[in-house]
């Protein structure tokens, strides 16, 4: 059969190795940037009582979670387009906006579904280089013409952590042109920290129309494996995405899960707190290592071996240990390794564990 070749050239993960590629179980999991916390227990009560309706097709509108989300937001729930994780968001604005060759303006060193999505759709990708583990907002203005259709920001950035300030983000929303769609990855917004934070729901409600913002239920509110993420955005923008959406796309025990998060602040605060107590010690022992690890604001932390360290060494290592987190050659940042935030003790083992490979090598 024909295959398309921009779909053909994308690596398959039904082949890809598993997590550890390692005979050894994984008793820390650091490689997925989730909640060690778990779920709120509110949002797994409100699942729980809803097991015994699953035998019916969830709400396709999601008018319950999207009202619940839009006045969390104090936007409209128009506003508001609920899908099965925000990777899928990604994959349906890739579908909605690009034509063959149009040009995609991102980092190098991102999310890595954006190079696979825009590649999927043979879109020219212009991947500018981080500075400092952030996105250099002023080179991907600059690097916009007249074929560019979209500009993808993560904001905080996966796999780095580093965040891009209200000023400069500012700027580059003013500089890029209205028929340009900007999306804005915000996963990892809840950990945040630096006082001048971008906020762009207020762009929103002040009436941008060339904008997407995505949000996911995976990281601080612990749903990874229940599949829920949500762009937020014009109402007219939304409705076109939304006709590239399969129809009962977000499972029923994720829709009201979903509505009983929001309403458990004491999850979030917690797991904002575990996860900020685990960057300040991993600061610590990875500087006393003589490691520069990137400026963190997320519930994970990037850090650069010293040169001539094999970071795939370095996780078999871990992996052999069972401690799974990941080398980001394959994202375009050799030579640094990514470790998510576990349990305080999981933390602890990695870090010894880390300490002693590192003194062998
Ligand atoms: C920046 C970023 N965006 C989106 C996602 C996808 O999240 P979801 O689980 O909602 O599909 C991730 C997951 O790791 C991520 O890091």
């Amino acid at each position: 059969m024909r295959q398309k070749p921009a779909i053909a050239a994308l690596r398959s993960m039904r082949s890809a190795p598993p997590a550890a590629a390692s005979a050894v179980p994984v008793v820390a999991r650091l490689s997925a940037n989730e909640n060690p916390l778990g779920p709120s227990p509110k949002a797994m009560a409100a699942a729980a009582a809803a097991i015994p309706t699953m035998h019916r097709y969830s709400d396709p509108n999601n008018t319950a979670l999207r009202t619940a989300l839009a006045a969390h937001f104090d936007l409209r729930p128009d506003m508001v387009l609920c899908a099965n994780g925000s990777d899928e968001l990604i994959l349906l604005i890739a579908l909605a906006y690009l034509e063959p060759g149009d040009e995609v303006v991102m980092a190098d060193g991102t999310f890595v579904s954006y190079v696979m999505r825009t590649g999927m759709m043979a879109a020219t990708q212009k991947k500018i280089p981080l500075r400092n583990g952030a996105h250099d907002l002023s080179a991907m203005a600059a690097a916009i013409t007249p074929k560019t259709r979209m500009v993808l920001i993560c904001n905080p950035n996966n796999p780095t952590g580093a965040t891009n300030g209200a000023a400069e983000m500012h700027q580059l929303l003013a500089a890029v042109p209205d028929d340009v769609l900007i999306v804005v990855d915000e996963a990892y917004i809840e950990y945040a920290t630096r006082a001048d934070f971008p906020d762009m729901i207020s762009e929103l409600r002040g009436g941008r129309a060339n904008m997407i913002v995505l949000r996911t239920y995976a990281k601080i509110y612990g749903m990874a494996g229940l599949r829920l993420g949500y762009a937020l955005g014009d109402p007219a923008v939304l409705d076109y995405l939304s006709k590239t959406r399969p129809v009962f796309d977000v499972n029923a025990l994720a829709a009201v899960a979903g509505i009983a998060a929001l309403s458990d602040t004491e999850h979030l605060e917690a797991s904002r707190a575990q996860a900020a107590e685990a960057r300040d010690l991993y600061v610590e022992r990875l500087t006393a290592l003589g490691l520069t690890p990137y400026p963190s604001e997320t519930n994970f932390i990037a850090v650069p071996l010293p040169a001539g360290v094999s970071d795939a060494a370095v996780v078999a290592a871990m992996a052999a240990r069972g401690i799974a987190i990941n080398a980001l050659g394959a994202w375009g940042l050799p030579g640094v390794l990514r470790i998510s935030f576990g349990t305080p003790a999981e933390n602890i083992l990695c870090l010894d564990a880390l300490r002693d490979i590192l003194a062998a090598q």
